[in-house]
């Protein structure tokens, strides 16, 4: 099979504290002199048995305690980096959550100046980042939020709506992303993860989003669908994540194969490839081998992922004309 760490691509949907390996939260913590609820690695590793979206973010929110200066943000987004480099990402927009941190007393100041401390370290991949809102936190917070956030977007291309889906419909958050759209920034949201395909519209409609996160369940929403094919808006297909949080029982029960055959705009990503198994290219591979999946596809998808990218269109059309080797 094709070495799917060799195709040139993007990575559009990763959370940058979801790249936490569990030896770092160890050494922050021990660093840090801040005391786990965990005895090993192995401990914390046996904790990362979800059910859904909620069992993971609990455990995704409980290590961030660790993450306290720009030297932890630094090392966190490096190391990050530097396994894009290994795995051909060209380009990524890495998502951050600054309320997971700005509600420990962490300035967003810190974690900004680290993450792009980490940019400028590894200049080998193109890399931005994109602030998300938490969906389960009041609409005010997510405002104050961008009004903390407006000294340091020279440093932000955009803005994400993630954290708790369900019970949170996109349309509460109009306001701030109408701000954040005046403002310059680019917006993306999660929407049809575990919520209904309904969120997806909402996603489009009121926030007015150029991707969609996930997307998955748009497939139960046949106009819906023919609106994306038709609109060609890029959805960031998570397919280890999905399995790993019961959206859908196994990966050979995952709708890529079906989003494919509708004609739709799908990049693969890892999400959270510290808790679900793998980064952006054991997804490729993962998805490649549960479906069969030809050299021809998995390079379309690679290069899906540069063509949905916020890349400035000669630094795009660069990377897509990459060859491959
Ligand atoms: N969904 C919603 N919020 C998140 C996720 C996710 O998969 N990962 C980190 N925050
Ligand atoms: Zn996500």
């Amino acid at each position: 099979m094709l070495d799917c760490s060799a195709l040139p691509k993007a990575e559009l949907h990763v959370h940058i504290e979801g790249t936490f390996e569990p030896e770092m939260v160890f050494e922050f913590a021990r660093r840090n002199e801040i005391a786990l609820p965990y005895g090993s690695v192995a401990e914390l590793r046996d904790r990362y048995r979800f059910t859904d979206l909620g069992s993971f973010l609990e455990v995704y929110y409980a290590n961030m305690a660790v993450l306290r200066t720009e030297r932890d943000f630094r090392e966190l987004a490096t190391a990050y980096l530097r396994r894009c480099v290994a795995q051909g990402v060209r380009r990524a927009e890495i998502f951050f959550d600054p309320q997971a941190h700005t509600s420990r007393g962490v300035p967003l100041r810190t974690v900004v100046d680290g993450l792009v401390q980490a940019l400028e370290a590894v200049p080998e991949v193109s890399a931005e980042l994109i602030l998300c809102f938490l969906r389960d936190q009041p609409v005010a917070a997510a405002e104050q939020t961008l009004r903390l956030a407006e000294p340091m977007l020279d440093r932000i291309i955009g803005v994400g709506l993630d954290s708790a889906e369900v019970g949170h419909p996109p349309q509460e958050f109009a306001p701030v992303f109408e701000r954040a759209r005046a403002l310059g920034l680019r917006t993306v949201a999660h929407a049809g993860e575990e919520g209904p395909p309904s969120y997806v519209r909402e996603a489009l409609d009121s926030l007015g989003v150029e991707r969609i996160d996930h997307g998955i369940r748009a497939l139960e929403d046949a106009g819906l669908v023919a609106r994306l094919r038709a609109d060609r808006t890029p959805l960031t297909v998570c397919p280890l994540s999905n399995v790993r949080l019961g959206c859908v029982p196994d990966l050979a029960a995952h709708p890529l194969p079906r989003m494919l055959d509708e004609g739709l705009m799908v990049t693969l990503n890892s999400d959270d490839p510290a808790y679900f198994g793998g980064y952006v290219a054991e997804n490729f591979t993962a998805v490649g081998a549960a479906f069969d999946l030809t050299e021809t596809q998995l390079r379309e998808l690679a290069a899906n992922s540069l063509r949905a990218s916020f890349l400035e269109e000669s630094a795009r059309a660069e990377l897509l004309a990459e060859p491959i080797p």
